[in-house]
């Protein structure tokens, strides 16, 4: 399939994109968070050849992408808590789980009875969604198992021939994917996937915030959202995270051979090996984040690197989500050293 490359700075490409849409046509485009993958939400057909595309299990299931929270009446059961999150955090890195109405096709939600809602930040997915005048259902628009895409090159290098369209546009400011919440109860949620809506910025609107325990740690249980059971955001390489200062990491890595390491820009001894990829400053999350996925895809590119070593980053704040893609990437494999 020839795949069209437009461009989100040319109004004519942006309608072409929203024209292909419109007509149950695969696009990828641009948000804050990451690269989505785009069919029309409410076209059964349009929505599974999304999963054929990327390579993505059947029982995960997409968020649906709006122009303004109040289209979710169409597709699903809104509530107070839900304008409340809407009213604080939309548009923006956050996506609402909420129960779904019939309309929406089985394929969006994977059999299950609620959706996701998210409306993004980034000014001209809303004027794609806009335009196409349908609901988007989009899951990241990388190959199923690879990092989640940031810029426009990494949507090319694993979609290009697979889908009608990519939109480009800019690089993803926030860079990990939207926070996932499910309302649990009147003043209740749960914490699904950590992202630029943090915790914190939860608790200050609801009342009862609780986190998954798939975000954190490996989990044997059901977690809320199917998506975080698979081993995710993977490079080609071994990932692992090493707790302990940079003196500790430094001594780790003496005798190892063929491998990245993954530090911050305060580490100048580590900066020394060969192959190093610079997350940012340590106590800059948001940095960090925004970062994080090209990093992982720049390993993949050189063959001979065998293993990546990740120093753990700070867990607070969207450091959370940095954590969790990290672990997950490295299959929870973690390493204190002493
Ligand atoms: O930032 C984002 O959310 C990006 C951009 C493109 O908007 N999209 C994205 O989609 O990350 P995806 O499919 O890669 O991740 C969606 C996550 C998955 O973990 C999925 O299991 C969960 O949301 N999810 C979707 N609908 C759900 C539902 N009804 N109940 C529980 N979890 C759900
Ligand atoms: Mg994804």
């Amino acid at each position: 399939m020839k795949t069209e490359i437009l461009s989100d700075r040319s109004e004519t490409e942006l309608r072409r994109a929203a024209q292909l849409l419109a007509e149950n046509k695969l696009v990828a485009f641009p948000t804050e968070t990451v690269y989505g993958l785009g069919a029309n939400a409410l076209n059964g057909d349009a929505v599974k050849r999304i999963f054929e595309a990327k390579g993505r299990p059947q029982d995960n299931p997409l968020i649906v992408h709006l122009e303004s929270p109040q289209k979710a009446e169409a597709l699903a059961y809104t509530s107070e808590l839900y304008y409340k999150l809407a009213a604080a955090f939309m548009p923006g890195p956050i996506t609402v789980i909420i129960p779904k109405k019939d309309v929406l096709p089985e394929a969006v939600t994977a059999g299950l009875d609620s959706v996701g809602i998210r409306v993004p930040l980034y000014a001209p997915a809303r004027e794609l969604i806009r335009i196409a005048s349908v609901p988007i259902a989009a899951p990241s628009a990388n190959i199923s198992g690879k990092p989640s895409p940031t810029k426009a090159e990494h949507v090319i290098a694993d979609m290009d021939g697979r889908i009608e369209a990519i939109l480009c546009g800019d690089d993803c400011k926030v860079g990990v994917e939207s926070t996932v919440v499910k309302i649990t109860g009147e003043d209740s949620l749960v914490i699904c996937r950590p992202g630029g809506v943090t915790e914190e910025m939860l608790k200050a609107v609801c009342g009862n915030v609780t986190i998954d325990p798939a975000v954190l740690s490996k989990f044997d249980g059901k977690p809320v959202s199917p998506g975080m059971k698979y081993r995710h955001y993977a490079p080609e390489a071994s990932v692992e995270i090493l707790v302990g200062s940079e003196e500790m990491v430094e001594r780790f890595l003496s005798d190892k051979t063929d491998f990245a390491v993954i530090c911050y820009s305060g580490d100048k001894k580590l900066q020394k090996n060969k192959n190093v990829l610079i997350l940012g400053d340590e106590n800059d999350s948001q940095e960090q984040a925004s970062k994080l996925f090209s990093c992982l895809r720049e390993c993949d590119k050189d063959k001979s690197i065998k293993n990546i070593y990740a120093r753990m980053p700070k867990k607070s704040g969207v450091g959370l989500a940095v954590y969790n893609r990290l672990i997950k990437a490295a299959g929870f494999k973690i390493t204190e050293l002493k």
